[in-house]
């Protein structure tokens, strides 16, 4: 979830909502060479252990949102909030290997690319475009694009791309988060008011499959992140934004969509400013990291991976204790917006900043300095692992 008062001021002062976006296919820039050389090394076997602790990403205008580990090619995929971009990281050079930009979406300032995800059944990323008018108003317009779009990271096309808002005809929205199951299916998940919507396969079909509940009061906010587990993806967890609860559903139930059933929590805590949720492949479904604007990163455990119930295990401070000073100093300010892990056996916190004025003439504020606090020894020691 990305609030943020900077905005509402800029999307006001232009004739918003008549842009086209038809483009979605990256434009190709100076980056592309050296994406198309990485995949060309084919498929590692086993991504080797990153070893770096908690580091410091120095690129300007990152503001990650949101990420995902590519366990084919062992990067790092991050949504970059403002900008709208996909910034595709290489942590064991500590660089960048790729930035995708996107006509008529990126810097717009009306389009977000906050949740990406690389798809564990077939490879492919998935980027959601969110429009940015709900996120300015925390809720109360929900018009604009939203476009989800099928990335083929060998080839560098876009397979497809479907436009949410044809769909939702513009009363709900404030998209966030996407997952995919065996089948193929894509969800993706809104938050004003909550929803979740699925896709077929190849793009031809979008249903409203969850939700929304109401469509009188788009401010009260729903659901915020999605998880889908199993071997087959089947089992789907989401978070409620608002009050930190968690649901599950079984994707193959034909009366899947019309409820969710919440996990009961033990003891009882929950935050009313969480945002993505998390399981760490390395757990295999049995952890789940919930992020907390505020709090952190809670984390929470089935151990059978059932998720008929979770055990809250406890809280990770942002920045966690015994993180360098200079990490924990470029923490300042910023919101835990999710979680991800890299390479094979390490987790990180994302932070992200909701309010840093716009530099003059563009849509982003001026950071460049972005933490990635290491959470992997907190983790374990909450599950007594050590
Ligand atoms: C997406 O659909 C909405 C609603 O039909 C429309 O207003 C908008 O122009 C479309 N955007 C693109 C990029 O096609
Ligand atoms: C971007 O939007 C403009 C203005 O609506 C439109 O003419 C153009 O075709 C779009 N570009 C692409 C690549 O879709
Ligand atoms: C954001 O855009 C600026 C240009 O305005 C560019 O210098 C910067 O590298 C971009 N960063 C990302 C992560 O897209
Ligand atoms: C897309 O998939 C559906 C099944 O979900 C199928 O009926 C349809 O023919 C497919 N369309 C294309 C263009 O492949
Ligand atoms: C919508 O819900 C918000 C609480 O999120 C409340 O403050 C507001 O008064 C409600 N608006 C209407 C029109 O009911
Ligand atoms: C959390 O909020 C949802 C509405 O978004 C509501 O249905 C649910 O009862 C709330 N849970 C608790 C425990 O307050
Ligand atoms: C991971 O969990 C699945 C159940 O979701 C189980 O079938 C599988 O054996 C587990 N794998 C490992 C390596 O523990
Ligand atoms: C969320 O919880 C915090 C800490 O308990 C509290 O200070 C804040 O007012 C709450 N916010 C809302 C919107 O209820
Ligand atoms: C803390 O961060 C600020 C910028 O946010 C920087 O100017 C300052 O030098 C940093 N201090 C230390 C001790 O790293
Ligand atoms: C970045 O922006 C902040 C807030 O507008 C400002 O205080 C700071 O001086 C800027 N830093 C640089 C290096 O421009």
């Amino acid at each position: 979830m990305h609030l943020v008062k900077t905005a509402a001021a800029a999307l006001g002062a232009c004739g918003l909502w008549a842009t086209t976006l038809a483009a979605t296919t990256p434009v190709p820039n100076a980056w592309s060479t050296a994406l198309a050389k990485r995949h060309q090394r084919g498929r590692y076997d086993d991504c080797p252990e990153v070893n770096r602790g908690s580091f410091i990403i120095n690129q300007y205008q990152l503001y990650p949102e949101n990420a995902d580990w590519d366990e084919d090619a062992c990067l790092v995929y991050f949504g970059s909030l403002w900008n709208a971009t996909v910034a595709i990281y290489d942590p064991y050079i500590d660089d960048f290997i790729s930035i995708l930009e996107f006509d008529n979406i990126t810097r717009t300032g009306t389009e977000h690319i906050g949740g990406v995800a690389w798809d564990r059944f077939t490879g492919l990323i998935t980027i959601l475009v969110d429009s940015a008018a709900p996120w300015a108003t925390a809720g109360a317009d929900v018009s604009g694009t939203n476009l989800i779009l099928k990335w083929d990271p060998n080839t560098q096309t876009t397979l497809w791309t479907v436009n949410l808002t044809e769909t939702t005809h513009g009363k709900y929205g404030a998209f966030q988060d996407i997952e995919t199951d065996k089948r193929g299916y894509t969800y993706v998940v809104g938050t004003y008011p909550g929803s979740i919507l699925r896709i077929n396969a190849n793009g031809t079909e979008v249903i409203p499959w969850y939700g929304p509940l109401q469509t009188t009061n788009s401010t009260i906010p729903g659901l915020g992140g999605l998880v889908a587990l199993g071997p087959e993806g089947n089992l789907l967890l989401a978070n409620d934004a608002g009050n930190g609860s968690i649901y599950r559903l079984d994707t193959r139930d034909p009366l899947a969509p019309r409820t969710l059933t919440q996990v009961p929590i033990r003891p009882d805590v929950r935050y009313n400013d969480t945002d993505a949720i998390y399981a760490p492949p390395l757990y295999n479904g049995t952890v789940l990291l919930v992020s907390s604007h505020a709090s952190g990163i809670q984390v929470l455990v089935s151990r059978d991976g059932s998720w008929t119930s979770a055990e809250h295990l406890g809280t990770i401070p942002n920045p966690p204790q015994g993180t360098p000073a200079d990490v924990a100093n470029a923490t300042i300010g910023s919101a835990v917006t999710a979680a991800v892990q890299i390479g094979p056996n390490a987790v990180y916190i994302i932070d992200d900043w909701l309010a840093d004025p716009w530099v003059t003439g563009q849509v982003a504020g001026n950071r460049t300095l972005f933490p990635m606090p290491d959470i992997t020894a907190q983790i374990k020691t909450l599950l007594r692992l050590r």
